[in-house]
């Protein structure tokens, strides 16, 4: 069994890798702060900014592969913290990056769809890239820094949403819980992305860890959808009534930093690359509802301890 670090353990992403990951691969996990009860060979709650700290674990544990989703993803903030954004962002991928090479080990970096400006949308891998916030420029530079210092690097680019272990919201969480309250809810009809479900991009990760390719890839769902549609597809398969969405522009909000409107990911890449079905909106929902009637969402709270 291979043996697999993921960084950010006690997140949105890692905290599903952690556990749909349980019998596949033999695991340990970084998180800041938290700690984790997922059944672990070793974990830590370091800053990954301490390079010295960051490279000792690395090299004891003698990882396989490492899975980088440790990031600061608060978009807002990001912008009003510039510095810290392009600490965490940029300068811990690029230590954890060097640890891996060191160890041998292939990094997989979780990176964004916002490193496109979303002028026209169904971006590929090669696509040229324009960020249009402090966030997306820090997790660009992420990319470069982990391209560079480690020589068997995947930049998995997507726009994930899913189950949180923790008590804060998900984009998807947000929706599930004012659609469930029957409270009015405005959802950007101009507004587009491809979005794919955790645990189907775990899926996705865990053949790239076994596979031979590296490079950049777009791993997100197999359809362009405006988040008004998503909402709308959520409350379908939820069974939750639509009369409370409302459509709106993100031209009339006034979020801090600026959001790219058509960031949509072209997948024929990832498509030719990997086995792993990429899911519509629709299909992954639905795992999504599948996932909290059998227990999972249970099971991932109890996974984590902040
Ligand atoms: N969520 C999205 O919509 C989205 C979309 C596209 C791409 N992504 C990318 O997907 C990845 C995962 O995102 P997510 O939503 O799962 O993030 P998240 O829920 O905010 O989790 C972030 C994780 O990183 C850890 N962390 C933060 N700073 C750290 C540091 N300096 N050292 C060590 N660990 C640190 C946190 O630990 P503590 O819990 O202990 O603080 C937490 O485990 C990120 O790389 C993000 O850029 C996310």
């Amino acid at each position: 069994m291979k043996k697999v670090l993921i960084t950010g353990g006690t997140g949105l992403l890692g905290a599903n890798l952690l556990l749909d990951f349980q019998n596949k691969f033999s695991l340990s996990s970084i998180q800041l702060e938290g700690r984790v009860n997922f059944p672990v060979e070793k974990q830590a709650s370091l800053n990954l900014c301490n390079k010295e700290k960051t490279k000792q674990f690395v090299k004891e544990l003698k990882p396989d592969a490492i899975v980088h989703t440790a990031a600061l993803v608060n978009i807002d903030y990001c912008e009003s913290h510039r510095d810290e954004a392009f600490k965490v962002n940029a300068e811990a991928t690029a230590n954890i990056a060097e640890a891996a090479e060191e160890a041998g080990a292939k990094m997989i970096f979780v990176s964004t769809d916002s490193v496109f400006n979303g002028k026209t949308g169904n971006y590929r891998e090669e696509g040229s890239t324009n960020p249009a916030n402090v966030y997306a420029e820090s997790k660009l530079e992420g990319e470069k820094l982990a391209l560079e210092k480690n020589s068997n690097c995947v930049v998995a680019r997507t726009s994930i949403y899913g189950w949180n272990a923790q008590a804060k919201q998900s984009l998807s969480e947000w929706m599930y819980n004012g659609l469930k309250e029957g409270k009015e809810i405005k959802f950007f009809e101009d507004v587009f992305f491809s979005p794919i479900l955790v645990n189907n991009f775990g899926r996705a990760i865990a053949e790239i860890i076994e596979n031979e390719f590296t490079g950049v890839l777009n791993v997100a769902g197999s359809q362009r959808i405006s988040k008004l549609e998503f909402g709308r597809t959520l409350a379908d398969v939820f069974g939750f009534g639509k009369e409370k969405i409302v459509a709106s522009s993100i031209l009339d909000s006034e979020l801090a930093a600026k959001r790219p409107l058509d960031a949509s990911l072209n997948v024929e890449k990832a498509k030719k690359i990997l086995e792993t079905e990429l899911l519509d909106a629709k299909a992954g929902l639905e795992e999504k509802k599948l996932l909290l009637e059998k227990g999972f969402v249970e099971k991932l709270r109890r996974g984590v301890d902040l």
